[in-house]
């Protein structure tokens, strides 16, 4: 019955060689390389791996990357199907949807039937993650990058850590980031749809994605390690 399957779907797709290679699979196979720190700062309601994608946010299929205890991985996805777009080394949630990504592959790039994702250094840590994603794109303009940090919060890279977390605020009453209490901490406060805090300059609506504002919170509820 596989076997039929498996022919069947060979001569379909036109790639007659399978059979010889890979019998027991069909459609594209997906390898990530890479060396990874930080994946195992993420709670368990994420899964930090490697997906598969077509048009929508959630991801088609999905193996949890786990890195060797040097850092190093080499991960196969297979029976990757024609309706997928991209392959990514990525973070979901646990409805699958996506969160994050570190790398991405088309699936246009397949080299025969394998589409190489090398993703070199990646510090996946949820840490390193949130700043990539929400602070150097969306917050540090106005926190550090310039001359002056409003607020005197910087949150640039390498100092967003330190001024973050345990850190008195200085336009509001509170602590910046309490570890483990996130609905205490003013960042998530200041972030949060509202101004709560009534700060004179409001950031409603600079984080719109629920998935991002959940993101920030489980981080700080996680310990908000660095
Ligand atoms: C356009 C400029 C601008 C951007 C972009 C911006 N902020 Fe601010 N932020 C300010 C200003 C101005 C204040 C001070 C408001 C006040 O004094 O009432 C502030 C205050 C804060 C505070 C309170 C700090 C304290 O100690 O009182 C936090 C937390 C904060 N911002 C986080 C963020 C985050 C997170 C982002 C990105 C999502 C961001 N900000 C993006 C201008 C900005």
């Amino acid at each position: 019955m596989l076997a039929a399957m498996v022919g069947c779907q060979a001569c379909d797709d036109g790639l007659i060689y399978e059979q010889e290679h890979a019998p027991e699979h069909t459609g594209y196979t997906a390898k990530l390389t890479a060396h990874v720190t930080g994946a195992d700062t993420w709670p368990d309601y994420y899964d930090v791996a490697l997906a598969t994608f077509g048009e929508s946010d959630y991801s088609r299929s999905q193996t949890t990357v786990h890195p060797d205890t040097e850092g190093n991985v080499t991960l196969l996805l297979y029976n990757i199907g024609n309706d997928v777009r991209t392959v990514e080394f990525c973070v979901t949630n646990t409805l699958r949807r996506r969160v994050l990504t570190f790398a991405s592959a088309d699936v246009s790039s397949a080299v025969g039937d394998t589409i190489y994702l090398d993703a070199g250094e990646v510090d996946a840590s949820m840490y390193a993650a949130i700043q990539h994603d929400v602070f150097n794109n969306t917050c540090a303009q106005c926190h550090g990058l310039s001359t002056t940090a409003a607020a005197g919060l910087y949150l640039t890279e390498g100092q967003s850590h330190g001024s973050l977390v345990n850190q008195p605020a200085t336009s509001a009453e509170g602590t910046r980031v309490i570890p483990g209490n996130a609905e205490e901490s003013v960042l998530h406060k200041v972030i949060r749809p509202g101004n709560e805090l009534g700060l004179g300059f409001s950031h409603e609506g600079m984080i719109t994605s629920s998935i991002t504002l959940r993101l920030i919170d489980e981080w700080i509820n996680a310990g908000a390690k660095e």
